[in-house]
């Protein structure tokens, strides 16, 4: 392991940044020739938002095992956030067409849109505050805030789950890896240190 964090080490963090340009091309440019473009498109930034949060969480878990990816975590939260962004954007333009009224329907009946903008709502001062100059502000109140995290990533996951008739393979992998690592977090840190302190 000393190995690979060696080489992590000499990895800019910016990289992330290019990395993460990636899953919008393969979501995006596969999906304009799909059946359904549009929920294809919706669906992919929504599966990649989820997957970049879930990553995000693993970052300090994993440095308890030995693989160092923190100097990273700023990046893929940041980028994690850019696709909840664009997810939430591809709803309001690509599928909803910015008919208001509309949205205001959908929101009513659709208890899963409502749940998905907490999520992403809980994210936002997380985003803002993903910054050196707000973590000397802040201090220990930075922390407390970013354990934010866990609940946003908890409503995005219930969020997701509620969209299908059935939930796929994928989505119940994503259950677990979320309950596997609030677990683990649990039993290094006691609940309150989790969700929140
Ligand atoms: C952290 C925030 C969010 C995450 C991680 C997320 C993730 C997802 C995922 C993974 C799916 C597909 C589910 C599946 O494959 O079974 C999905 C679908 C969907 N999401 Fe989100 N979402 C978030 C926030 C939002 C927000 C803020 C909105 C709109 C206000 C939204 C609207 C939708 C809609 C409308 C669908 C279903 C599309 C359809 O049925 O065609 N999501 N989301």
């Amino acid at each position: 392991m000393d190995r690979v964090n060696k080489a992590l080490r000499r990895v800019p963090p910016w990289v992330v940044y290019l990395l993460g340009v990636v899953p919008f091309v393969t979501v995006v440019v596969p999906g304009l020739s799909a059946i359904d473009p549009v929920r294809s498109i919706e669906w992919g930034l929504g599966l990649w938002a989820l997957r970049l949060i879930l990553l995000s969480l693993t970052v300090t878990p994993l440095r308890w095992v030995g693989l160092n990816l923190l100097r990273f975590r700023r990046q893929i939260g940041l980028v994690a956030f850019a696709y909840v962004v664009l997810h939430f954007a591809s709803w309001l333009s690509i599928d909803m067409g910015f008919r208001w009224g509309q949205i205001g329907a959908d929101l009513v009946k659709r208890w899963y849109i409502v749940i998905g903008m907490g999520a992403l709502l809980l994210l936002i001062p997380l985003a803002v505050t993903s910054n050196d100059a707000s973590i000397r502000r802040l201090r220990a109140t930075w922390n407390r805030l970013h354990r934010l995290a866990y609940p946003a990533a908890i409503l995005a996951m219930i969020h997701a789950s509620m969209v299908g008739k059935v939930w796929t393979l994928e989505i119940l992998a994503y259950v677990a890896i979320l309950s596997g690592l609030m677990a683990v977090r649990i039993w290094k840190n006691g609940v309150k240190r989790v969700v929140w302190a």
